[in-house]
């Protein structure tokens, strides 16, 4: 049997951990000796190849026509939803109905050839399958792998699914909030109840949650969300603002610049790295060379204080839904021990002054890396799983043993009624 390992596959970022149980914890490099790599497939314009993770942003940056990103946002969505209408609307590449009757499932199309959501799902996971097992010197077998607590069933499916085509067997799905609260090492009371607020603010949406440990079993007592609330939010706000700038002096550029992908691309990657600016850096500048096939260059500084106005909207709501989703529980601010920053923009400052202003300084819990803490909770469960796989929700042939979806009814290779995994 090989190594367990945890994954959260995060719709920007995916991040893999090793731990064994009650000792040693060890970060999964990936490709570039970074801890997590992006979730993005992208084709390369030259050799036609699919390009994954890391090795997929210079191919992006070329050809953002066929660079997927927010994959793990179409698992388990039919064309219609309203969900795959928003993410046609914030990227570059194109998204198909699947062709079969009735409702079609959204597939994503790379240059010609069309591809289902969890087969990208599983190139990615497989990625970092071979990058664990690069790193840690053995075969990676197993993994438990985090789901947003918002995901429905279908969802949940298509991830584990993508694992198992990754050539993951998948011992537990594992909802990110309880991951969260196991990264940040706090251990289940074993009588009586703790309760805790984790804030994830992620790459496109945020989640509040409300874990309620009882007797050592975690019970989500009560969330809220925005699907659409996140980083990848607040590169597009930065961007506009940038263009808002650059028309000032130069009409009709903003027009141009959005007709031109691979400028977009451009600008959003340097929107992102300024959004990331450390809190001793006043300023940071948004630079790209060459827009508009060379007769462009943006060069804008931006200011820290207008970065955080620009943000500040976006912010606020996320302390709404707090309110929210406390009301929804019923634990008042008083009644939760701690409050667990989660995910990448959780780091902004702002995000951290607020929550303060709320909960009061020593509640706010910020001493695990906001982006890796739900896979190292992942990783905790993963190696308390060892052994065990989850696949006794799917429903199993009694005749021929095939394991089929969990809403199938008859196998398709018998005929004959499923029964249960
Ligand atoms: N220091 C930082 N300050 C602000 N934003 C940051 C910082 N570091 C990373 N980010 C942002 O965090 C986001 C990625 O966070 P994370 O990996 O938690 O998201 P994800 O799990 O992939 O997304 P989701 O949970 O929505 O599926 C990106 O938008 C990235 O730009
Ligand atoms: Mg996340």
């Amino acid at each position: 049997m090989g190594l367990s390992i945890g994954i959260d596959f995060g719709s920007a970022y995916t991040k893999a951990v090793y731990t064994t149980t009650g000792a040693t914890t060890r970060m999964v490099p990936m490709r570039l000796n970074e801890p997590w790599t992006p979730s993005m497939v992208a084709r390369n314009p030259r050799t036609g190849m699919l390009e994954v993770g890391s090795s997929a942003i210079g191919a992006a940056a070329e050809d953002p026509k066929n660079a997927i990103v927010l994959v793990r946002r179409l698992l388990g969505r039919y064309y219609h939803e309203p969900a795959v209408r928003e993410v046609r609307q914030r990227v570059a590449y194109e998204i198909v109905r699947q062709e079969i009757t009735g409702p079609g499932k959204a597939h994503v199309m790379v240059g010609d050839r069309e591809f289902a959501p969890e087969e990208l799902a599983a190139a990615i996971l497989e990625e970092v399958r071979r990058d664990a097992e690069a790193a840690l010197g053995q075969p990676v077998t197993r993994a438990a792998v985090t789901v947003p607590a918002c995901s429905h069933f279908r969802q949940r499916y298509e991830i584990w699914l993508a694992a198992r085509m990754a050539g993951l067997e998948v011992v537990r799905l594992v909802e990110a909030p309880v991951a969260a609260v196991y990264g940040f090492g706090m251990a289940p009371v074993a009588e009586g109840s703790r309760t805790v607020l984790v804030y994830d603010l992620g790459g496109s949406a945020f989640e509040v949650s409300v874990v309620r440990w009882i007797d050592g079993q975690a019970v989500l007592e009560s969330m809220d969300r925005d699907l659409w609330l996140g980083g990848e939010a607040f590169d597009q706000v930065i961007v506009d603002q940038v263009m808002a700038g650059l028309r000032t002096w130069q009409p009709g550029v903003g027009e141009r610049l959005r007709a031109d992908p691979r400028s977009m691309w451009k600008l959003k990657v340097e929107a992102e790295r300024a959004k990331k600016l450390p809190s001793w850096m006043p300023s940071a500048d948004v630079l790209v060379v060459g827009a508009l096939r060379g007769e462009l260059d943006v060069d804008e500084e931006i200011q820290r204080e207008e970065c955080e106005a620009w943000i500040h909207p976006y912010i606020a709501r996320t302390m709404t839904l707090v309110d929210q989703a406390l009301k929804l529980g019923w634990p008042g601010a008083g009644e939760i021990e701690a409050v667990l920053l989660v995910g990448g923009p959780s780091c902004l400052p702002l995000v951290r002054r607020l929550l303060v202003e709320k909960f009061g300084e020593e509640k706010i819990k910020a001493d695990v890396d906001p982006m890796l803490c739900n896979a190292l909770g992942a990783a905790a469960v993963a190696a308390r799983s060892a052994g065990v796989v989850c696949d006794d929700w799917l429903r199993k042939c009694p005749h021929c043993g095939a394991l089929h979806r969990p809403w199938a009814e008859v196998c398709d290779q018998t005929g004959g009624p499923l029964g249960r995994g």
